[in-house]
């Protein structure tokens, strides 16, 4: 057997090891339960002579001792190596931030409507969606729009059914919504008041110029309850309008039509603009408002003798062209970085 191997002789293995499985390895030869070194030297002490265990013993300690914080230190040297030679090898940092300018962001639309949101929200407003596929029903016949009125003109609205074929009833034949308002119509009939909610979405119509797109974006907002009134309304549209617009915003209340409501309103904000000379001073038209008429409670099963409370419809494009005075509704969708990476 060969002899087992002194202090100073073990320090220098530890000492020599030059990564952290090998120290593992070295470890085991010196403190291994069956075989370490030392656990040998320890079975030798109890076959020495009584009068030498004492010093033996204590002899075994020191060498313990020294022997584990030996491979503690060089365990510490070992690891620190690895993480300064990790930083060598590798050069992506995924720590660091990256640079500014390559950093992707939301578009301004669902920016600002999940700004929306949240002004809602903090008024008490929960949000709901609709479908952009939908039925006549639900877009024209339940909110009170007459057959024969021109919003359900074929030049206007996107048929996906053959608007000229009647054979089918209004809850079978398709459009593409031409408001958000079909959303009124699911959320009453799907809900008992009172309630409040915002219902934001694509709505497209037949239409394109610098300020019409046949896509684009508005929110719907619905509030019912026993004594929902006109001057609630009017709170609510002024405190969104300085919320989302400016806390300065110029606007006016002007009566409005629209069949599903009774009494209508309509608001423009004061274009604030000043490089565009045609829209200087101009008021434009961002929202639809006005009382839930009873028609259209009734067709939602909800008793107009107990409910009442208004419904509303913001065009967003609209609003944020005004908030920073954008001034061609088409910049919106052509993608171009240069114009997007500014909000
Ligand atoms: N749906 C109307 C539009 O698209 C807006 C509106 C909504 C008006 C709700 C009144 C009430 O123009």
């Amino acid at each position: 057997m060969p002899p087992s191997p002194s202090l100073p002789e073990l320090l220098a293995t530890v000492a020599a090891v030059t990564d952290l499985p090998a120290l593992d390895a070295v470890e085991q030869e010196i403190f291994g339960r069956k075989h370490g070194v030392l656990t040998l030297r320890m079975k030798e002490i109890q076959n020495a002579l009584p009068e030498q265990k004492k010093e033996l013993g204590k002899k075994m300690n020191v060498m313990k001792q020294t022997l584990t914080e030996a491979v503690e230190r060089r365990r510490k040297e070992l690891e620190l190596a690895s993480v300064a030679s990790i930083a060598e090898t590798d050069r992506l940092d995924v720590t660091l931030e990256l640079p500014k300018k390559d950093r992707g962001h939301l578009h301004l639309i669902p920016q600002f409507i999940a700004q929306v949101e949240e002004v809602f929200g903090r008024m008490g407003f929960e949000v709901a969606e609709g479908p952009e596929i939908e039925t006549e029903e639900n877009n024209f016949n339940l909110l009170n729009i007459p057959e024969d009125h021109p919003a359900r003109d074929a030049q206007d609205t996107f048929w996906i059914t053959d608007p000229s074929d009647k054979s089918k009833p209004a809850s079978e034949r398709f459009v593409l919504r031409t408001h958000t308002s079909n959303v009124q119509i699911r959320f009453m009939k799907s809900h008992t008041p009172p309630f409040r909610a915002i219902f934001p979405g694509k709505v497209y119509r037949k239409d394109a110029d610098a300020t019409h797109s046949p896509m684009f974006h508005q929110f719907e907002g619905l509030m019912i309850g026993k004594d929902v009134s006109l001057a609630n309304m009017k709170s609510v549209m002024m405190e969104a309008i300085r919320e989302l617009i400016a806390p300065t915003a110029e606007f006016r209340f002007r009566t409005g039509f629209f069949p599903f409501v009774e009494p209508g309103l309509e608001v423009d904000v004061r274009w604030q603009g000043d490089e565009e000379e045609s829209r200087e001073g101009r008021w434009i038209e961002i929202v639809g408002c006005g009382m839930v008429h009873p028609n259209v409670l009734r067709n939602c099963t909800i008793d107009p003798d107990e409910w009442q409370g208004f419904a509303f419809g913001f065009g967003v494009e609209r609003m944020i062209m005004i908030k920073h005075q954008i001034p061609d509704l088409r910049l919106f969708y052509q993608g171009e970085p240069r114009f997007l990476k500014q909000f």
